[in-house]
């Protein structure tokens, strides 16, 4: 049986950690704010939106919400950006992507002060993390590196296969498991005998966005398996980008869907907000 990687588990314990930090900078007169901004009411992004006003509020950190209809012009949150920008009590902002489709979401990201880039999207940040530099680090990857290490599993020297390149997910993974000296072989939807190459991971990542992709025949005996993926099944359950019950038996870590990464996103932007307002990023 392999050992469960709990994401609720330890997203609570980082966020209870957090939540000291920030009660212990409050008593030295330091206050943290996010400005959170959806644009349009995407059904999905609305309860990511409100998941982390829920966090903020959970380790005590002030949220501030722009809820801007669909028809907004690019220029008008351009302008809100900018004067978020500048506005001192704000230490982090967030624009919930996707954006509408008349707006150019790179244009967006670079647009928000890197030093207030809680997601982590900007080239200044993405940057910083290819040259090993200080900067804030996207939320998810940085979950999944957290939950390696909190459930005990050696990183260093390691090989570990990341399926995906997506800007979001495989490629700042990909970096940070560089990071943590693993010996780091990115996959695609190109790659030749996809099959082989994941087969000989130490840990594989999967980042792919297609439900029970990775089966058995993708695992070596033994591998620790981390499942980026959640989708919704036609029978309403939430399953992974890897077949669980297959790849459970092989594996020696694994962890579940939903409750592995997802859980993590929220307590590592909830930890990016913290950095923000310490300067620590
Ligand atoms: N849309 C999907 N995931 C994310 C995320 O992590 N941050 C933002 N801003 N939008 C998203």
């Amino acid at each position: 049986m392999a050992q469960l990687i709990d994401g609720k588990q330890i997203s609570k314990e980082i966020k209870d950690e957090l939540k000291e930090k920030v009660a212990a900078l409050k008593a030295q007169g330091i206050e943290g704010a996010m400005a959170v901004i959806q644009v349009g009411e995407d059904p999905a992004s609305s309860v990511y939106v409100n998941n982390k006003k829920k966090a903020c509020e959970y380790i005590g950190i002030r949220s501030e919400s722009y809820e801007l209809a669909e028809s907004t012009s690019e220029q008008e949150l351009l302008d809100l950006i900018e004067r978020l920008n500048n506005d001192p009590k704000i230490n982090g902002i967030l624009c919930q992507l996707p954006v509408p489709a008349h707006m150019d979401e790179n244009k967006i990201i670079r647009a928000i002060a890197p030093e207030k880039d809680v997601d982590g999207f900007h080239t200044q940040n993405v940057g910083a993390l290819v040259v090993g530099q200080k900067g804030f680090v996207s939320c998810t990857p940085a979950g999944v590196i957290q939950l390696l290490k909190r459930s005990g599993i050696e990183i260093a020297g390691k090989h570990c296969v990341v399926v995906g390149r997506s800007n979001i997910v495989g490629k700042p993974m990909s970096l940070l498991m560089l990071k943590e000296h693993a010996t780091v072989t990115i996959c695609h939807s190109r790659t030749s005998d996809l099959q082989a190459v994941c087969k000989q991971a130490d840990i594989l990542i999967v980042a792919v966005g297609k439900p029970k992709m990775i089966t058995a025949d993708y695992v070596k005996e033994g591998a620790v398996v981390i499942d980026v993926g959640i989708h919704r099944q036609e029978n309403g359950k939430l399953c992974g980008d890897v077949d669980f019950e297959q790849v459970e038996p092989i594996a020696r870590a694994i962890t579940p869907v939903p409750g592995g990464v997802g859980p993590m996103t929220i307590a590592m932007l909830m930890n990016n907000c913290v950095q923000a307002m310490t300067g620590e990023a």
